[in-house]
């Protein structure tokens, strides 16, 4: 059994605001409240780019545990990539190693190679022709496996693979394929068949990094890729979205990644082109991933399969979550004015709403009449 510890403990979170920090915060805030605290300062108190912040923080708050979910967003420059996913990275964990503690890191499938059942040990060589996002990440990895060796680090390195789950905000990876089919903006299949992808559930992975910080002993100076058990194939999926959703499009038409290749080519051209009239074109960062639609990538979860960690959801797969998530963001999709086709469907028809849009005066008038009294339940008696 876990070697769990009767007092509370503290932990730091870095990238509380993301979707990933996002998801692990509300987890310990809910679930674990009387065992663990979570502070996460935004990036605005903590800028895990100046080594200062990092160690006053760490030295002021004095933790038991730190987890970095920290990343620059994927089309920023080597200097931000480098600075955030590296340095930032590792600066904290020689923060943890001074204050003996350990040192939980997100990091990615960009790391791999494409291929399937590629284990935790795999890695992509270091080389100047990857992309910022995957080089800095893959740096990570290394400097903290060598820290482990050679100072010490109590460390455990989680890869990610495709995300799912509700909050991505920034509309990025598996939401942004998914938003580009409910957009229609996706006429036919950009993949080939049988391409293949591992897939990662954001509501599991709190339940992991809980299990991990209780049981240092077992998980410490690994790598674990944190992915469902069995691969999903992409046009499966798309093709499953496409029908839940009642559209016609994409059609089943699998389009060659030559013809794809040409496409991005030309979109980066036009989007330089109206540049120099002042129109500002930004292609979404995912473009530098669009090979992967056509290779597959699956990672084993051996190691995973093999720890004392009980999936606390076994049954849960990205086909068992698609309605949730359906209903999750084009309900918000839709408050943001981004999708309208299922505006009917997914609101309701609401009141206030009504009274908000057509008379703005009653309603002010209304509201001042009867619910301006300071709330009767936090007036002290
Ligand atoms: N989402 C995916 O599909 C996916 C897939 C594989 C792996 N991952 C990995 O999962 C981790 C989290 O990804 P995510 O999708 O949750 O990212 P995200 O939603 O883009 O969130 C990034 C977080 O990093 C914080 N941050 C940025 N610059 C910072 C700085 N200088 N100092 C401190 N915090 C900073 C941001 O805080 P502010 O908003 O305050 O700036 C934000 O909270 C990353 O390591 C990523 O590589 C994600």
């Amino acid at each position: 059994m876990a070697a769990e510890t009767e007092t509370r403990r503290l932990g730091v979170l870095i990238g509380g605001s993301g979707l990933i920090g996002g998801t692990l915060a509300h987890y310990f805030k809910t679930k674990t409240p009387d065992e663990i605290e979570i502070r996460a300062p935004s990036s605005k108190k903590l800028s895990i780019r100046d080594a200062a912040d990092i160690k006053n923080y760490l030295k002021r708050v004095n933790p038991d545990f730190v987890i970095n979910t920290a990343m620059a967003a994927l089309d920023s420059d080597a200097q931000l990539s480098f600075e955030i996913n590296y340095l930032g990275a590792v600066n904290l964990a020689r923060a943890c190693c001074a204050l003996d503690i350990p040192y939980i890191h997100i990091s990615s499938a960009s790391t791999l190679p494409s291929g399937e059942n590629l284990t935790a040990e795999d890695q992509l060589p270091l080389s100047p022709d990857l992309n910022h996002y995957a080089k800095s990440k893959l740096m990570t990895e290394r400097t903290l496996r060598y820290m482990g060796c050679e100072q010490g680090l109590d460390y455990t390195n989680i890869r990610l693979a495709i995300v799912y789950g509700e909050h991505d905000h920034k509309i990025q990876g598996f939401h942004r394929l998914f938003f580009a089919i409910a957009d229609e903006s996706m006429p036919c299949l950009f993949t080939k068949k049988g391409v293949l992808h591992s897939y990662t559930n954001s509501n599991k992975l709190p339940y992991f990094v809980h299990h991990v910080i209780n049981n240092r002993e077992e998980f410490g100076g690994n790598t674990y890729h944190f992915v469902d058990k069995n691969p999903v194939e992409l046009a499966e999926l798309i093709l499953s979205i496409k029908s839940y959703l009642e559209l016609k499009t994409p059609r089943e038409i699998y389009v060659p990644f030559s013809v794809i290749k040409f496409g991005k080519y030309f979109l980066e051209r036009l989007a330089r082109f109206l540049n120099w009239f002042g129109i500002t074109v930004r292609l979404p960062p995912e473009l530098m991933f669009l090979e992967n639609f056509y290779e597959s990538q699956t990672l084993a979860s051996d190691n995973l399969q093999a720890s004392s960690f009980v999936d606390p959801f076994p049954a849960e797969t990205i086909f068992t979550k698609l309605p949730r998530l359906v209903v999750y963001y084009l309900t918000r999709w839709g408050h943001l004015n981004l999708i309208t086709t299922f505006n009917e469907e997914y609101f309701g028809s609401n009141e206030l709403e009504d009274d908000f849009r057509l008379n703005p005066r009653e309603l002010l008038k209304t509201i001042h009449d009867d619910s301006t009294s300071p709330f009767y339940d936090m007036v002290e008696k």
